[in-house]
């Protein structure tokens, strides 16, 4: 590994880091670079992913050349084909003009596909296709266009997984798999979490013109344990709702309680189900509404053992009971078991939750989806099909 040329790498493309899983890709990344072979990027949403194919690209032969980044994630299933491969004027109700497409705008460079396996598997054969022969066709065209473009691919998916599923075409990955490269879980890192902190409490701090935030040493010891399912965006997001609404600016692992969402849930489901369960919640969202569905039905439970109790034992109260903090976070809701269960009418589904914490997410980034769908952890393109399917529109 060549210290000097990551320690330059990191300070070139604003990298904060330095462990080892971390130094190892950024290494693979620029000894690939010189290459031509495409490169696929794994890891879960928010580890970083994004810069590494800008700085492969740029250590490239190609580093004069176009660089085009696309996010299959948010191109309805409709256009994509003609968003990548172009299409010929009349081709399609609404085609007044024929597109050139991705694949040969960048002709000599380098194509950056995010979210690679949103692709539908019709688009996955014609990716094959251009990868393995530098051969496409527009849509609504016979001719064959021939194109010379780089791939880097990322996703945040477990492609075997979705090969199992027939989602992903299995010699689709191992063409764009070539070489691997992955990024690690913000929640392996250890000490990077604090210097992470550290640096977007500065940038913070420089941007409103007031004191960081800093962390008292429990408080560091708290990040470096919690789960991180949001990895570095969700640090990035703490911190700076922090640096914006905290008065104490010295951070104690009690101020940081009412920024991160409680952990022992999660982690011990996810500690409970290994490596496989953690991947079948697809974020931290789904983590809490399967906590608060397991807790319902423990409430209930005990509130029939309570009655029994009661019962037998001369009408005690448990009335006043009072649920954890993360239950009750918003005004108005149920703030004691016998409120919380009768209000369970209205949490009557999993389809309900999520169906409600769409619509608040839309609400709170005033309905941009793009960024709704971020929050939410899930690509652009599935909010679209959950507002459709739950009839949000
Ligand atoms: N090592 C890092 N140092 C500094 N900022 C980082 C680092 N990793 C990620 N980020 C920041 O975290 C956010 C999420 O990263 P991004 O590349 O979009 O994640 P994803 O893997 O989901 O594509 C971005 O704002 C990015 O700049
Ligand atoms: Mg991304």
């Amino acid at each position: 590994m060549n210290e000097a040329a990551l320690r330059q790498v990191k300070q070139r493309y604003d990298i904060v880091g330095n462990y080892e899983g971390l130094n190892r890709a950024l290494d693979v990344s620029l000894q690939v670079a010189r290459t031509d072979l495409s490169v696929l990027i794994t890891g879960e949403n928010g580890v970083g992913k994004e810069v590494i194919p800008r700085l492969i690209h740029d250590h490239s032969a190609r580093k004069g050349k176009k660089y085009f980044a696309v996010n299959c994630g948010s191109i309805p299933e409709g256009t994509i084909d003609s968003e990548l491969f172009g299409h010929e004027k009349g081709s399609f109700t609404g085609a007044i003009d024929s597109r050139e497409g991705y694949f040969g705008a960048a002709n000599g460079g380098t194509l950056f596909l995010d979210e690679v396996g949103e692709l539908p598997l019709s688009t996955q054969a014609r990716l094959l296709r251009v990868l393995e022969t530098g051969e496409y066709i527009r849509v609504g065209s016979s001719e064959v266009r021939k194109t010379d473009v780089r791939i880097v691919a990322a996703t945040n998916l477990n492609i075997p997984k979705a090969i199992s599923e027939g989602k992903f075409r299995e010699d689709l990955y191992y063409r764009l798999n070539t070489i691997p490269v992955a990024v690690p879980p913000l929640r392996d890192r250890g000490e990077d979490i604090v210097l992470l902190f550290r640096k977007f409490a500065l940038m913070m701090s420089e941007k409103y013109q007031m004191p960081p935030v800093r962390l008292t040493e429990p408080a560091k010891q708290y990040l470096m344990g919690y789960s991180w399912p949001g990895n570095v965006r969700q640090l990035k997001n703490v911190t700076e709702n922090m640096s914006v609404t905290s008065e104490e600016r010295e951070i104690t692992p009690e101020i940081l309680e009412r920024y991160i969402p409680r952990d022992s849930g999660s982690r011990q489901l996810v500690a409970v189900g290994g490596q496989e369960s953690a991947h079948s919640y697809q974020n931290e969202r789904e983590l809490l509404f399967k906590i608060l569905f397991d807790m319902r039905k423990d409430i209930t439970e005990l509130r029939e053992q309570m009655k029994t109790l009661a019962d037998g034992h001369g009408g005690m109260n448990y009335s006043h009971v009072t649920l954890p903090a993360q239950v009750m976070n918003e005004p108005g809701e149920p703030q004691t078991v016998d409120e919380y269960v009768e209000s369970e009418s209205t949490l009557l589904s999993m389809d309900d939750v999520k169906k409600d914490a769409i619509l608040r997410a839309l609400e709170r980034h005033h309905g941009v989806r793009k960024e709704a769908a971020a929050e939410l952890g899930i690509s652009e393109r599935t909010l679209y099909r959950k507002i459709k399917d739950y009839g949000l529109e």
